[in-house]
């Protein structure tokens, strides 16, 4: 392989040399860096000296790489080797659709499909109002909450009831407790850089923490057998399947269960939080939603039927995760040689994908860096331009249940409150794979109209969002 090519990435951004100095780009502003990759070296980017990474790019790239699963699997239990070295890590939480490819990914998505259905989905309408309403007598007489954890409790508190049938109680923050402890352990820095298996290290924790959880999951399960399952929660859908279905067995639907709720609410965290943050940086773009839902709704909530006739709050939502899609990046490990852009790259490279730069290409989405939610009113967008929930047969199940969830908390607050950015806020988007402002973000609560921008903001939201027209 040319020398210079495999160096570019690296000397062109008179960065450290090789895939850690690259990594480490990629995790010190994966937004930047991934951009920077397309804008110096184009649609193909090797990184290394022997490459097993490469980034790809655009809509055929894309088309590429997500339609031909027989060479592009998704990392299984066994890709991972932190997973595989520790004897206490709860296998059964690697049996979730996320680690399976092949027919038995198609098998358990066939499974999985009709509750993710329209239909199924707007069984969800009155949670996803009522959750959102419950938040929203919390805040009555507060002037101000703090936005990524109050959305951040609610994602968490729509995947329990929905996902599980947990109404906020003491069992289901003990079940929200144990992933957090997991999460806060798995995806903590000492894990990363000490991935040892000795007593007292995290890495041991994390494995304890699995059972732990994995231990809470199937006594929810047994106790659902024993008191009924009429419940209209995935975790009661997927326990009447078993019946008909025995292949899919206890440890599957942990499995199944625990990697929907880990694939779900972080997304839907973000996602909700960015709605909120993009809104109150664009005053008349709320005051043109909040006109449209008052002519559709006139003060009463939103329902299932309502979704189809509110078609500028569902741009709303599109333009949100076309700009902040709550997965930055995919990727993918290849089970066979493979050529792309003239060079070939062995079995086991990491391939990424990026819906952040897609999504920014101006000759896809003239104007690329501003919130135009008008955009998507009556535009069919062309296949694989728009990726926040991937393409092809790993297309993301929950996506209706998505847009329909962010639609439904914003009309609801919307209605009640306005909701803007304090004076003297700094707005800095973190996060690795997804944003989220830094920690100890405020918003102000006003009455229901137009948000204030501070023209005191400062922070890093600019390189995000221009919101200079
Ligand atoms: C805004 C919210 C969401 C976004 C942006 C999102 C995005 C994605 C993406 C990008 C993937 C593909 C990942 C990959 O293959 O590398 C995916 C897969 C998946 N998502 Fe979502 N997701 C969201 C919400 C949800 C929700 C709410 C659920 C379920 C309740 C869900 C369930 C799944 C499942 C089961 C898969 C695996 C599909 C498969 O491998 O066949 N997602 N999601």
């Amino acid at each position: 392989m040319d020398e210079t090519f495999v160096y570019r990435a690296t000397s062109v951004l008179s960065r450290p040399g090789g895939i850690y100095g690259n990594m480490f780009l990629l995790w010190a502003s994966p937004t930047e860096f991934m951009q920077s990759l397309y804008d110096h070296f184009g649609d193909v980017v090797p990184l290394g000296y022997k490459p097993r990474n490469v980034f790809v790019f655009g809509p055929e790239r894309n088309r590429e790489i997500l339609t031909n699963p027989e060479v592009f699997e998704n990392h299984s239990f066994e890709d991972i080797g932190y997973f595989q070295h520790s004897k206490e890590y709860a296998r059964e939480l690697a049996l979730g659709l996320g680690f399976l490819n092949g027919p038995a990914h198609r098998e358990r998505r066939r499974l999985l499909r009709p509750s993710f259905l329209r239909e199924s989905v707007d069984q969800y309408t009155p949670t996803f109002a009522s959750l959102t309403e419950r938040m929203l007598r919390s805040w009555d007489g507060r002037e101000t909450f703090e936005i990524v954890p109050e959305f951040t409790d609610l994602a968490v508190s729509m995947g329990l009831k929905t996902l599980m049938g947990l109404d906020p109680s003491p069992v289901a923050d003990k079940v929200k407790a144990l992933f957090e402890e997991m999460f806060g352990l798995v995806f903590s820095l000492p894990y990363a850089l000490f991935p040892v298996n000795l007593p007292g290290t995290t890495y041991r924790k994390a494995g304890f923490a699995t059972q732990k959880l994995s231990a809470a999951v199937t006594e929810l399960i047994e106790y659902k057998r024993r008191t009924g399952l009429d419940g209209n929660d995935i975790l009661s859908q997927l326990i009447r399947l078993q019946d008909e279905n025995p292949e899919f067995t206890v440890p599957d639907l942990i499995g199944t269960v625990t990697g929907l709720f880990r694939g779900m609410y972080p997304n839907i965290a973000s996602a909700l939080t960015c709605t909120i943050l993009l809104l109150a940086l664009h005053p008349q773009v709320t005051g043109e939603v909040l006109q449209e839902i008052h002519d559709r709704l006139d003060g009463r909530a939103i329902a299932s039927d309502d979704l189809d006739h509110l078609p500028l709050l569902e741009g709303v939502i599109m333009e949100v995760l076309r700009l902040l899609p709550p997965q930055y990046w995919l990727v993918r490990i290849s089970r066979a040689p493979y050529v792309l852009d003239g060079h070939e790259f062995p079995t086991g490279t990491n391939v990424f994908l990026s819906p952040y730069v897609t999504q920014r290409m101006p000759e896809l989405y003239p104007d690329p860096n501003r919130f135009v939610p008008r955009r998507w009113i009556g535009v069919q967008h062309q296949p694989f331009t728009f990726i926040p929930f991937a393409g092809g047969v790993r297309h993301c199940l929950g996506s209706v249940y998505s847009l329909h969830l962010c639609m439904i908390v914003t009309a609801t607050l919307l209605q009640r409150y306005s909701i803007s950015l304090l004076p003297h806020t700094k707005l800095d988007l973190a996060g690795l794979r997804r944003a989220f402002p830094r920690d100890g973000t405020l918003m102000k609560l006003g009455h229901p109209g137009l948000p204030v921008v501070p023209d005191d903001l400062t922070g890093n939201y600019t390189r995000f969002v221009d919101v200079t027209a």
